[in-house]
């Protein structure tokens, strides 16, 4: 699933303009499904006329009793990625695509994946009583043996007993905050809790760094539920003994044991725990009082007042599997009749920890029931003018990152990062652009990240789809009324699949969504009856994500010229550069920056004196389709210039130099990852160095912007 990031990166799209009154909305409304009954769809039609009939028709032929059933059928048992049961979901998947008679086929990859055979924890107290924890959830019996134990992927298998010592979050900060009280974890359990900026992978991180021998993690929201958090803590992209090449059968791959492999996995054993089991060991540590900054964030009803070390031990032990396992990414296609070779992409992972209602079945839901209505299109005449690829990818927990808003770790869902490496050169020259749901609906609140180009796209086609809340409304006006989250969030996290599209890929990307937290995640109780009794009870919210979703599908896939806007993307390389320079030395320049940029909006606005042009010779019926294609792909191919061969500095993987993770995860910039790691590794070099490297990689963003300018120009130099 996809948490929001922080605001330095978002930009307002609303202008304060006045909702119109919701009879004018009802009425438009009530005439679109009215016309949806008498139009069948005609190609021959002048292209504008038809994607007007198409809108309207996939409109009308929204349903929340589908999508509720097919939810209810995708998450009967837990489905863990490369499991028994995850193959039903599997078959569930291509047998669907296949009734409505769609082109289908499965692509399987073998990955490198992680399972929990044995975990064992007890606390062992001064007064010489102990407690053995029980380190599952309680849920109904005969179903709790097949839900996976909560573990952390990828963690190494280990016993310890030692002191226990409480860390916060576990930040730099927070060791900081113990040292100043003299305490020192090395040698111990440290206890840490979820939040404060730093992902799983980063609290194990930090912690091996600091000479701790285990990790406990617990969440407090799982202090109402009971729910014990699953999660990966792999460092690295994708499939970690396939680095930047796809795992296919009798492919070449790492042994477990080789130096690139091993840095990818943590050194310390560590291991989720529920609150009430965090809340006796807290309530029984002794040492050092709690540092007075944490005390006004830890829950209230926690017991916790001292930080350790000990004088409670516990007793740790793990034991787990890593084993290469094969996944299935889904596919359906729609082939384009006048540009098959140019594709729109859906995707949406179909993997889940236990049941998945939420994270990410919500969002399959929405995707089959996007086919079923394509289909109907298709049964009505309706071919796309480019291809429409439906992905439902596999393995992507094991890839992923928390719900915090760190961007600290470098990983990558499995499935789709597979499949993008594999399919890199053809990606990178036929992909218009990838439209990625993952948690489709976590509560309420309309949500969405974009490359700036798909802005205006993103905010046209909100105007089309039904608030699901607010009768008579658009999702749009709902979404500009809400102040505080009228923003479009950029894509530099990695916490889901559209990372390897447009970070590896350089693909022009969108990452919707419904609900910004929901508390249940990643714990047993993510089932449809919470989804049905807390998220989304009518699954109105569903169906206005499938709605927006399979819009702006069909516009990327139908309308003659792309709907991407350069100009909005260089305004917004314009607020990067603003917040980067208050962060800056004097001496150090921003000229390359801000003349790159120049270029770039003096390409975005010839494009657009063009494309009016164009649109007028299109209207004359003059013989356009030539020049639409080549406009057309310096469009597409613009976004392929933010790419660099080199990648970022020691993580080569990630090739987009304006979104992507910064690898600091207190980085106060989250775009330009490589200038945000060049000036948080600064402090440990000379000042000269530091102003060099700042400033190299100030310049290597500026290319990267002219390379995108030459190709929205499309001349050569
Ligand atoms: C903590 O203790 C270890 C082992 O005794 C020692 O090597 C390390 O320097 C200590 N760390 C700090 C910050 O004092
Ligand atoms: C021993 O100490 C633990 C932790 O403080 C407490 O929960 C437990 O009740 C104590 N047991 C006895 C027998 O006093
Ligand atoms: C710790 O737990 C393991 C596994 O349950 C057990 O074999 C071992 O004896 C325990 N060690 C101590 C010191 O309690
Ligand atoms: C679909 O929406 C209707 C109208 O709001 C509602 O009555 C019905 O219960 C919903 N169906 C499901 C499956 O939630
Ligand atoms: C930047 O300015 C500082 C202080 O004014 C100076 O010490 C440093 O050498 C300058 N660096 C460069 C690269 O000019």
């Amino acid at each position: 699933m996809s948490p929001p990031l922080t605001t330095t990166t978002t930009t307002s799209i609303f202008s304060p303009s006045k909702p119109p009154p919701p009879l004018y909305t009802f009425l438009f409304f009530t005439a679109l499904c009215f016309l949806a009954f008498f139009y069948t769809l005609n190609p021959s039609q002048n292209p504008k006329t038809t994607l007007f009939h198409t809108t309207t028709l996939f409109l009308s032929s929204s349903s929340n009793s589908t999508i509720s059933s097919y939810l209810h059928s995708l998450t009967l048992h837990s489905h863990l990625a490369g499991t028994n049961p995850s193959l039903d979901t599997v078959n569930y998947v291509f047998s669907f695509f296949k009734k409505l008679k769609l082109e289908t086929h499965i692509r399987e990859y073998q990955v490198l994946l992680s399972y929990p055979v044995k975990s064992s924890l007890s606390a062992h107290f001064t007064n010489g009583s102990f407690v053995n924890f029980n380190m599952n959830e309680f849920v109904d019996f005969s179903e709790s043996e097949k839900i996976v134990a909560p573990y952390h992927a990828y963690s190494p298998s280990g016993t310890v007993h030692a002191k226990v010592v409480f860390v916060n979050y576990g930040r730099e900060v927070d060791y900081n905050a113990l040292g100043v009280s003299g305490v020192n974890v090395s040698g111990c359990v440290v206890l840490a809790r979820k939040g404060g900026g730093v992902n799983r992978g980063g609290v194990v991180k930090i912690a091996e760094s600091k000479g701790a021998i285990a990790v406990l993690l617990y969440t407090e929201e799982g202090r109402v539920s009971g729910g014990v958090e699953r999660g990966t803590v792999m460092r690295g992209a994708g499939d970690p003994l396939t680095p930047g090449w796809a795992g296919v059968e009798g492919g070449e791959r790492l042994g477990l044991e080789d130096r690139e492999a091993l840095e990818r996995f943590p050194k310390i054993p560590s291991l989720p725990l529920s609150f009430g089991n965090a809340d006796v060991i807290l309530g029984s540590l002794g040492g050092h009082a709690l540092p007075p900054e944490w005390r006004n964030s830890v829950d209230t009803r926690s017991r916790v007042l001292r930080v350790g070390p000990g004088p409670t031990t516990v007793n740790f032990t793990y034991q787990g599997e890593k084993k290469v396992t094969t996944i299935h990414n889904v596919f359906a296609v729609i082939k384009g009749v006048e540009e098959p070779d140019r594709y729109v992409i859906l995707g949406n992972h179909r993997d889940a920890w236990t049941y998945g209602a939420v994270d990410p079945n919500s969002g399959t839901a929405a995707l089959l029931d996007i086919a079923r209505r394509y289909a109907l299109l298709m049964q009505k005449g309706w071919k796309p003018r480019r291809t429409i690829i439906l992905g439902s990818w596999d393995a992507e927990e094991f890839g992923m990152v928390g719900n915090t808003p760190s961007l600290f770790s470098h990983l990558c869902a499995m499935g789709s990062t597979e499949w993008v490496e594999q399919n890199l050169v053809n990606l990178g020259a036929k992909a218009v652009a990838y439209l990625n749901v993952d948690c489709a609906v976590q509560g309420p609140g309309f949500f969405a990240g974009a490359t700036p180009q798909l802005d205006n796209l993103v905010i046209d086609v909100t105007k089309k789809v039904k608030d699901p809340e607010a009768e008579g409304a658009t999702v749009y006006e709902k979404w500009a009324a809400k102040n505080q989250v009228n923003t479009i969030q950029r894509l530099s996290g990695v916490d889901s699949d559209f990372a390897p599209f447009l970070q590896h890929a350089g693909i022009p990307s969108i990452d919707i969504y419904y609900g910004r937290d929901f508390p249940v995640y990643h714990t047993a109780f993510d089932s449809y009856e919470w989804l049905t009794k807390h998220a989304d009870p009518l699954f109105h919210r569903h169906v206005a994500v499938a709605g927006i979703w399979g819009l702006l599908a069909l516009h990327l896939a139908d309308e003659s010229i792309l709907p991407f806007d350069y100009l909005t993307y260089v305004q917004q390389l314009q607020r990067h550069t603003g917040s980067l320079s208050r962060l800056l030395d004097r001496n150090i320049s921003l000229h390359p920056l801000v003349n790159s940029i120049q270029e770039l909006a003096s390409a975005a606005k010839e494009v657009e004196y063009e494309i009016k042009q164009l649109r007028e010779q299109e209207s004359r019926g003059g013989h356009v389709d030539l020049k639409l294609r080549v406009l057309n792909d310096r469009l597409m191919l613009a976004e392929r210039g933010f790419l660099d061969v080199e990648g970022l500095q020691g993580r080569q993987w990630f090739k987009h130099l304006i979104y992507g993770p910064p690898s600091d995860y207190e980085s106060k910039l989250d775009f330009f990852p490589g200038i945000a790691d060049a000036l948080s590794q600064s402090t440990s070099k000379s000042q000269q160095n530091r102003q060099a490297a700042i400033q190299h990689e100030i310049w290597r963003v500026a290319r990267a912007i002219e390379r995108a300018a030459s190709a929205l120009k499309g001349n050569l130099t």
